[in-house]
This record gives structure tokens, C-alpha cells and sequence, in this order.
């Protein structure tokens, strides 16, 4: 469970990490603050390549932040994105909901059922969903053991 501070907290994170999105062939800017069950937050950006395919989205440069810092267990994650020419409008925000590549990298460091996913406007407007949701029948770790 995560309350309402901590959620405002990585909402804002996110935002911020959006700040750092290199995203010149897309204009696509994306954050993530990404909860560790310990407590420490790791954010991310989207980061774009010139040759398309070696781009990283933000999820997952949070997640390979943190799993390179040591962490391998994750509560909860906030999402923030959105075109860079509707960042002088007031809606400069979509609801960025994680490609199907991060849902399973988020997969692999967390229970689906309790991993706690935003997809983020604003602190106030943001939609809560788990990632059992947004990936059901998961392929995941125990698996293969
Ligand atoms: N992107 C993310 O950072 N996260 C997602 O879950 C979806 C897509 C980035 C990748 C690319 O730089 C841009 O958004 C447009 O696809």
C-alpha cells in the first residue's frame, strides 16, 4: 500500500524526470519515478537514438537505474508524458500508459498484483491501476525456477 503523499511525491518525480526526456525524433517527452519496496525512488527518462531502435523508454531506464544500484523489488511506479509542442498548453500531458516491453521488465522486480502503476497529468488528475491489469497471465521468474 502506498498513500497519498507518497503518491504525490513520485507524481511530481516523474514530472520533474520528464524535464531530462532526450526525444528528438519522436518530440515524445516521458518521466518516471519508480518506488522501491525499501523506500529509495529511482527516476527515468526516455532516452532516443539517432538509429530508432537502440531508444530506451523512461520505465525502463528507472528500472535499470535502480536494479544497477541494487534494488530488485519494486511497490510502485509513476508515468508522465507527452508531446513537447503541447507543453505550452495546459494539457501538456497525456495519459502515458507503459509500453508492452516495460510492463515486462516491471514484471520481472514485482508481484503483479500489488505493483502499483500511475499514468499522470497532473498530482491531481492520474489514473491507478495494477500492473496485474495492464499485463494479465503474466510470464514472469517463477516460471523457471
Ligand atoms: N516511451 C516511453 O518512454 N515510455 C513508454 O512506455 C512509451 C514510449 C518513449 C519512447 C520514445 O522515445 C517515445 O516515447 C515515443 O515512442
Amino acid at each position: 500500500m502506498i498513500d497519498l503523499n507518497m503518491k504525490s511525491n513520485l507524481i511530481q518525480k516523474a514530472i520533474e524526470a520528464r524535464n531530462n526526456a532526450y526525444a528528438p525524433y519522436s518530440g515524445y517527452l516521458v518521466g518516471a519515478a519508480l518506488l522501491c519496496e525499501d523506500g529509495s525512488i529511482y527516476t527515468g527518462c526516455n532516452v532516443e537514438n539517432a538509429s530508432y531502435g537502440a531508444t530506451n523508454c523512461a520505465e525502463r531506464t528507472a528500472v535499470f537505474k535502480a536494479v544497477s544500484e541494487g534494488r530488485q523489488q519494486f511497490s510502485a511506479i509513476a508515468i508522465a508524458g507527452g508531446r513537447k509542442t503541447d507543453m505550452e498548453k495546459d494539457m501538456a500531458l497525456d495519459y502515458a500508459f507503459p509500453c508492452g516491453i516495460c510492463r515486462q521488465v516491471l514484471r520481472e522486480f514485482s508481484d503483479p498484483e500489488k505493483m502499483i502503476v500511475l499514468v499522470c497529468k497532473s498530482t491531481e488528475d492520474y489514473k491507478e491501476m495494477t500492473l496485474e491489469q495492464l499485463l494479465p497471465e503474466s510470464f514472469g521468474p517463477a516460471n523457471l525456477e
